[in-house]
């Protein structure tokens, strides 16, 4: 469950028609297992892109990334699936919930077709009463709030005990009452659940309440910065 992540020199270039646009360089980080981190920085300066390498999702150009001591950039795609399924929980700004499906039903689906080694439904039931849904199980994703929807798609997130949340603007959709609470609660879950937790924020406030804070300017980071306890 603890997987620290350590990226060296990790590069991004995307390559459009003859243009090529380095959107990470040289990036080097050691995220401990457990910590929270903030990922701030003006649109455009690569923090989705980040994320969503951490997250397995896209590749590095060059440079490595471990998940412990698995080197995740030479991983083959079907490893690298598994890895997504096993270590990591993402949670879009959009939530991303099957419109089809109940609450429950969108909880479960990443664990359709898997052997788990727990009761799937009683996780799921457990985890969508810790986020305070536990009357809404029946219901679909367009008979809630946006919050309500968010609270879903992290229950979701949480269903196969991932070592690192990742979260990609998670309040950008919801007013700021809303966003602080969720905010919160990801904090509660990353405390109770020892999960490492990754939020992509543009809110400085929001950012504060991290253990860190890793700032990114044109695909480099500029500073980074723990939280002073009073
Ligand atoms: N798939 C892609 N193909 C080509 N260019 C891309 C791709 N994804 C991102 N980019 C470019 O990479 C740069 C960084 O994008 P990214 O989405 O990581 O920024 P961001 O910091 O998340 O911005 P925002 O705060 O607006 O979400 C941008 O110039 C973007 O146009
Ligand atoms: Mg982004």
């Amino acid at each position: 469950m603890s997987i620290p992540i350590t990226l060296d020199r990790l590069s991004k270039t995307f390559q459009t028609g003859g243009t090529k646009n380095q959107v990470l360089k040289d990036i080097t980080l050691k995220l401990r297992s457990g910590e929270s981190i903030a990922i701030v920085g003006t649109s455009g300066s690569g923090k989705s892109t980040l994320l969503s390498i951490i997250g397995t999702l896209d590749r590095p150009t060059s440079g490595s990334f471990f998940l412990g001591e698995r080197d995740v950039s030479r991983m083959k795609t079907g490893e690298l699936s598994e890895v997504r399924f096993n270590d990591i929980g993402f949670i879009f700004q959009q939530y991303h919930l099957v419109a089809s499906l109940t609450v429950l039903e969108n909880v479960l689906s990443p664990l359709l077709m898997r052997k788990v080694d727990f009761n799937k439904k009683e996780r799921a039931v457990s985890l969508l009463e810790r986020v305070g849904l536990k009357d809404h199980l029946h219901k679909l994703p367009s008979q809630l709030s946006g919050g309500q929807q968010q609270r879903v798609a992290i229950a979701r997130a949480l269903i196969n005990h991932p070592a690192w949340i990742l979260a990609d603007e998670p309040t950008g959709n919801l007013d700021t009452g809303t966003g602080e609470t969720i905010l919160s609660l990801l904090l509660e879950l990353n405390e109770e659940a020892g999960c490492g937790l990754i939020i992509v924020t543009h809110d400085m406030q929001l950012a504060k309440k991290m253990d860190r804070q890793i700032q990114i300017q044109d695909g480099e980071i500029i500073s980074d910065e723990r939280r002073t306890t009073v």
